[in-house]
């Protein structure tokens, strides 16, 4: 009996504070979807390219033709993905709207390859800010996206629901990590208001080569967690998930209010 109500509270606060990290995470990714519209999107419309470079100086190169184009398709794939793609996750919407869930998933899974190739272009052709390690890593989680999008389509044409689940939530958070580095960076920088642990010339240093790790490769470890948790039948897993996620949504929500506030809201 004291057993069962335990397994109960513990799948309520288990189920709670993953809603609390989703709504959460959705508000800050429509944040930063505003931010590449009212941006990239709204200069592009009007013609005036140079102000991309209000970001850095090199997104808009006079005369790199190939260049931009590559730079002005990712940006224009990052809003929308950035915006469909939470979107996928819910059950309402997949059991009322399953036309919609059907093509908003195929536009999110094309457009993950998309912005995967063509983020490994910026990086390796272009040349990317940041150095060599911080590349290498970001270039795996275009690896990792480029895999949890084969295997969700792939499952999902095969109709097996449970395997086609997994391997997109894995992929979400892969499709993540560009806007949980821009978050957690926001973070370290409002709790040290000053720019400790990196050069801010090179934009390089230990900080920057550990917050890589962290939100572009950890977060598949946070998900394999994520379902140990949810399948699991003992309510202990499921506390120590939830307390684990309730802390992490906790930083995420200080992190996006200083991403709006210092980073997106400025460059607008
Ligand atoms: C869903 C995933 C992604 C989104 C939403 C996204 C979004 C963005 C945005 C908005 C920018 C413009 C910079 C800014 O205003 O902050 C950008 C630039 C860039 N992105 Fe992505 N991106 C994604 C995935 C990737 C991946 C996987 C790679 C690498 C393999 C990549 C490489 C780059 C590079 C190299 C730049 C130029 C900035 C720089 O020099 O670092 N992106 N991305």
């Amino acid at each position: 009996m004291i057993q069962r109500a335990r397994q109960t509270v513990a799948i309520h606060f288990f189920r709670n504070v993953t809603r609390s990290w989703f709504v959460v995470t959705y508000l800050g990714q429509l944040f930063f979807a505003y931010y590449i519209l009212m941006l990239y999107w709204k200069s592009t419309a009007l013609g005036h390219f140079e102000k991309w470079n209000s970001v850095n100086p090199h997104f808009y190169a006079k005369g790199d033709i190939v260049g931009n184009l590559f730079f002005g398709l990712h940006v224009a794939v990052a809003a929308v993905v950035t915006i469909l793609g939470p979107l996928q996750l819910v059950t309402k919407i997949r059991k009322k709207a399953p036309r919609f869930h059907r093509v908003s998933g195929r536009v999110y899974i094309y457009s993950a390859f998309l912005i995967s190739l063509g983020g490994l272009y910026l990086t390796w052709v272009r040349g990317a800010v940041g150095g060599p390690f911080m590349q290498v890593i970001i270039s795996i989680n275009a690896l990792i996206i480029l895999v949890c999008a084969f295997y969700s389509i792939k499952y999902a044409i095969k109709r097996k629901i449970n395997l086609h689940n997994q391997w997109a939530v894995h992929l979400l958070l892969a499709m993540s990590g560009v806007w949980l580095f821009r978050v957690f960076f926001m973070l370290w920088m409002v709790i040290h208001r000053a720019p400790v642990g990196f050069d801010p010339e090179t934009f390089t240093g230990p900080f920057l080569s550990a917050l890589s790790v962290f939100v572009y490769i950890l977060p598949q470890g946070v998900v394999a967690l994520y379902f140990k948790a949810k399948f699991s039948g003992s309510p202990y897993r499921k506390w120590g998930f939830s307390v684990m996620l309730l802390i992490i949504t906790l930083a995420i929500a200080v992190g996006t209010f200083g991403a709006v506030g210092g980073m997106w809201l400025p460059r607008i």
